[in-house]
């Protein structure tokens, strides 16, 4: 890890502080001075600020249930991001891993540990996120089975150059059983990528539109019941999952 994100992680002090420190000579790597921001330490190294030894934070995993109308950047746009929410120092060194559309809601995670995220988001790992999905037009018997296979062997997205992973698509329930008039099909989708509004995109390409979508899954991790807006610490077992 770069010495000056070290500094940042073991104390209270922004990057710009860190460099501040570093400059002024103060940082000692192993009894020498370091003033080389990018200087890469490790967990063994012996660094010092003035004399004092740091130690190194572990790193921070956290589970939040999103609301509508936030969004998942650590710069607030049109509507705010979701850091705002977690109430933990330094909350805009976290990032999110894996990113929900400002009208998505569900389940986020959050860290600072790079290689984590990645085990979570990479789709070489596989690793399968679930959407509950309300749709505009009606998925019939006859639809379902051939929209399943659909998903199942792939989908051509505009701009894309292969077809998406296979994917799992189950019907929850119909306009009929439902009765609603906003959405005419509630399903669930298990996709195992997060290509740019991949889920909507997917029925989009399949002649349907997505008007409500929720992520209630990532790994064996689900929300439970955190409610709307609130978050939690991750488990030492969920977090284990992706370590
Ligand atoms: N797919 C989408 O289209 N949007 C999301 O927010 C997540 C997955």
């Amino acid at each position: 890890m770069r010495l000056d994100k070290f500094i940042c992680k073991s104390t209270e002090l922004t990057r710009t502080e860190a460099k501040k420190v570093l400059k002024s000579g103060e940082v000692q790597v192993n009894g020498e001075v370091a003033k080389n921001a990018a200087m890469q330490v490790h967990e063994n190294n012996t660094i010092t600020i003035d004399g004092q030894q740091l130690s190194a934070r572990g790193s921070r995993y956290y589970i939040l249930h999103k609301l509508v109308d936030t969004i998942c950047s650590n710069v607030d746009e049109v509507y705010p991001s979701i850091l705002h929410s977690i109430e933990v120092d330094k909350a805009f060194d976290l990032h999110i891993a894996g990113r929900l559309d400002a009208d998505t809601t569900g389940l986020v995670l959050i860290t600072d540990d790079g290689r984590w995220s990645h085990n979570v988001i990479s789709p070489k790992k596989q690793c399968q996120k679930t959407y509950r999905v309300w749709l505009r037009t009606e998925i019939d018997d006859d639809k379902l089975s051939t929209l399943v296979a659909k998903f199942d062997s792939g989908l051509q997205l505009q701009g894309e150059d292969g077809l998406t992973r296979p994917a799992i698509l189950t019907r929850v329930a119909q306009a009929d059983l439902v009765d609603e008039e906003s959405y005419k099909s509630e399903v669930l989708l298990t996709i195992t990528e997060g290509k740019y509004h991949q889920v909507k995109r997917m029925f989009a390409a399949a002649g349907n539109r997505v008007v409500g979508l929720h992520r209630e899954q990532i790994g064996d991790i689900t929300l439970g019941d955190l409610a709307p807006g609130e978050w939690r610490e991750l488990t030492e077992d969920e977090i284990a999952q992706f370590s």
